[in-house]
């Protein structure tokens, strides 16, 4: 097992955001050192290529960052799995809830079929909301989910257990408890 505790110091913690009592994991710190932003791609694409994906699917707007390099790492197509009416062509998409109000994520219609394993790839999972609603959409499309990947896990909220729940292997890099 990897010790990450070195990225782990790159990640800042900004109180009160965005509301009072919140605790918010900011890793923009960790993507503005050059070494972070390299070694949290490698050490994500090492623990993801076991699980043999065809495909990666990142997650906007955070996902995009870390998911890009990990398709260049692993030699893989990239999917945009984006916020409502922002890609261009026919979507399939999926309505998902948030802690307050309903959010939508959408998919090109033509991009993930029944011979595809896509690799879910988040810069954080809290409460799971956001991957389940993923993992539902991937499955829609007709194809198969390999694994889920983030860099940080917010244990105390529940999402990886509920994406386990669902037969979802995770992977995750940093443990904020
Ligand atoms: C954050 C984060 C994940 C999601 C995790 O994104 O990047 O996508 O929340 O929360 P959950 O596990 O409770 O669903 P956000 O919705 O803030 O969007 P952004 O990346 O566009 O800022
Ligand atoms: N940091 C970044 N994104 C988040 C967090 C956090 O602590 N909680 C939910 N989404």
């Amino acid at each position: 097992m990897q010790d990450n505790a070195d990225l782990l110091a790159l990640v800042r913690t900004i109180p009160d955001f965005p509301k009072p009592g919140i605790q918010f994991r900011d890793i923009t710190t960790l993507i503005h050192n050059g070494w972070g932003l390299r070694t949290a791609i490698d050490r994500m694409a090492t623990a993801s290529a076991p699980y043999q994906p065809t495909l990666v699917a990142g997650i906007e707007a955070r996902g995009f960052i870390f998911g890009a390099g990990i398709a260049h790492q692993l030699g893989l197509g990239f999917v945009p799995v984006r916020k409502s009416k922002k890609l261009p062509g026919a979507v399939i998409g999926i309505d998902y809830e948030l802690e307050y109000g309903v959010d939508r994520l959408e998919i090109h219609n033509d991009v993930l079929g029944p011979d595809d394993r896509v690799l879910i790839i988040d810069d954080l999972i809290a409460t799971g909301g956001t991957a389940t609603a993923t993992v539902n959409l991937i499955r829609m499309a007709g194809a198969k989910v390999s694994a889920a990947c983030f860099l940080v896990d917010l244990p105390d909220l529940g999402g990886t257990d509920r994406l386990r729940a669902q037969e979802v292997p995770v992977e995750t890099l940093l443990v904020f408890e």
